[in-house]
């Protein structure tokens, strides 16, 4: 959750969210793993923490872990934190540069028990338990299949509202998870727990709840697909044919990701006036140790270094890209193999590249603001943030054409005046490169160009709206009744 503790676009969401959902008069209430990076950030941002002096107690494997239950609020929201500094005091969250730390399962089988233990001890009865990704799979999972959980009056009441941030991560563990967590082995069957031999968080969690839910329309497709399913893809249709499945875009926090306000910026800017955001690009350059004079375009990326974001594609074509007439920048932390060879290349390279190795807020605002185009060439993508905060900040997308973006992005030779970016279908470098082309042409036309970033930036991808539709979709579980 933005700002206690944040990996990618799940953070930004859950940042969000629960605040729209607060403004249209729900009652919500987020629980977190007390990482060492939320007790860092609380800190940091001077924001109060209470201990509630209240403990939980999950059993595993017959042995009972405690867990002590502390508050804050951010920006309204209140906030229980689980702490228990033997599974979160450690420097990531789920995985180090070289691997998942290695009990997840227990990590966060103790955080989602916690979390409904949590709503016991303080005597909040959800009408709705909405979990986020496989580490929150044992909760709908307990609730359905665990004995103390499925008979318990407490819940009675709550319904299950999952959501899916990206399917390839699943939570895959042995079959002693079962033990571990008190459930019976007869749920290790394929109809059930059981993936491939093993136990899927994932799997339980969209078999469990009650309605199943996607970040955007394009990606609730796919993943009923073969290509995009990560073999979940048969569940899925099962979900979706009994009506549990929904696709809802994200949206972007308009106030915190705004150039006419954003602290981190060296200029402001808004759609009517843009000469601070060319005031931000030149700073950028200097920065970036880019000398070129004249009218040439400037590429940011800004992502996750991982399979699914195609940094490969990237790095393949670089010379291409380059050898168009194009600047890039690409501020990324992942993957150790990404980042050595980004490095390796950025060597090459002194006037038109450079790859910051890192995460770094401050710097992913200025080069959203400096950057002509955003590049986003993603083998799949459930929402995608990076293109609405470019869109924003004047950065044209362009970007392959798969889950969210394809819902957010229309491609400048669809519909001239609709347009908000550029769009390439096959994950190619040919295809990213020719789009790539399309888009500097375009840059070359300045008038034209000018039309597309005030047209970019005039889209509203806030929150209103889906927290509106996430507001509907819980209602749904409650009706005639
Ligand atoms: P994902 O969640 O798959 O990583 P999204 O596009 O949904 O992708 O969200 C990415 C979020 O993380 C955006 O807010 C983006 O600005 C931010 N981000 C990604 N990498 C970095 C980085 N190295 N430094 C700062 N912010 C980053
Ligand atoms: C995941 C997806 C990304 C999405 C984000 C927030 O990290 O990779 O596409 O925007 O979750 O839902």
């Amino acid at each position: 959750m933005e700002p206690l503790a944040k990996t990618g676009g799940l953070a930004d969401v859950i940042g969000v969210l629960p605040k729209k959902l607060n403004e249209i008069g729900c009652e919500v209430r987020v629980i977190l793993p007390y990482y060492k990076e939320v007790r860092n950030n609380l800190k940091r941002l001077k924001l109060k923490v209470r201990d509630l002096n209240r403990d939980v107690i999950v059993t595993i494997d017959w042995l009972p872990y405690k867990g002590r239950i502390k508050e804050t609020t951010v920006e309204g929201v209140k906030v229980y934190l689980l702490a228990n500094d033997n599974f979160y005091d450690r420097d990531h969250l789920y995985t180090t540069p070289h691997g998942d730390y290695r009990d997840n399962d227990l990590r966060f089988g103790f955080f989602s028990i916690g979390a409904l233990e949590i709503a016991k001890a303080l005597n909040f009865r959800p009408d709705i338990i909405h979990c986020n990704d496989w580490q929150t799979g044992l909760v709908p999972i307990a609730l359905r299949w665990k004995r103390h959980y499925n008979n318990d009056l407490f819940f009675k009441k709550s319904k299950t509202v999952f959501t899916i941030h990206n399917i390839s991560y699943q939570g895959l563990f042995g079959k002693d998870l079962l033990d571990k967590f008190g459930l019976s082995h007869s749920l290790f069957n394929p109809e059930q727990l059981e993936f491939y031999g093993r136990v899927n968080l994932l799997k339980g969690g969209i078999l469990t709840s009650d309605l199943v839910t996607t970040v955007s329309p394009t990606y609730a497709h796919e993943i009923q697909t073969k290509e995009y399913g990560y073999g979940l893809d048969g569940v899925l249709r099962a979900v979706a044919r009994s009506g549990r499945l929904a696709g809802i875009l994200n949206g972007i926090d308009n106030e915190d990701w705004n150039p006419g306000t954003d602290k981190a910026l060296y200029a402001h800017y808004d759609p009517r006036s843009l000469e601070g955001k060319y005031e931000n690009k030149a700073r950028l350059k200097n920065l970036l140790g880019f000398n070129t004079n004249g009218h040439v375009p400037l590429i940011g990326v800004i992502s996750r270094l991982a399979h699914q974001k195609g940094i490969d594609l990237i790095v393949r074509a670089l010379h291409r890209i380059l050898d168009l007439g194009a600047e890039l920048v690409i501020l990324g932390t992942g993957d150790k193999g990404y980042e050595r060879l980004l490095k390796q290349v950025s060597d090459d390279y002194v006037d038109n590249f450079r790859a910051i190795i890192g995460y770094n807020e401050a710097k992913a605002r200025r080069i959203y603001a400096g950057s002509d185009m955003f590049l986003m060439p993603s083998r799949f993508e459930p929402c995608g943030l990076g293109q609405l905060i470019a869109l924003r900040y004047g950065a044209i997308p362009v970007v392959r054409a798969t889950g969210g973006l394809l819902d957010t992005i229309i491609d400048y030779d669809e519909s001239r005046d609709n347009a908000n970016g550029f769009i390439f279908d096959h994950f190619s470098e040919q295809s990213m490169l020719n789009t790539i082309e399309r888009a500097i042409t375009a840059y070359h036309d300045p008038p034209e160009w000018k039309r597309l970033v005030k047209n970019a930036m005039a889209q509203d991808f806030s929150w209103k709206r889906s927290s509106r539709e996430y507001l509907d979709y819980y209602k749904t579980l409650f009706a005639g009744g």
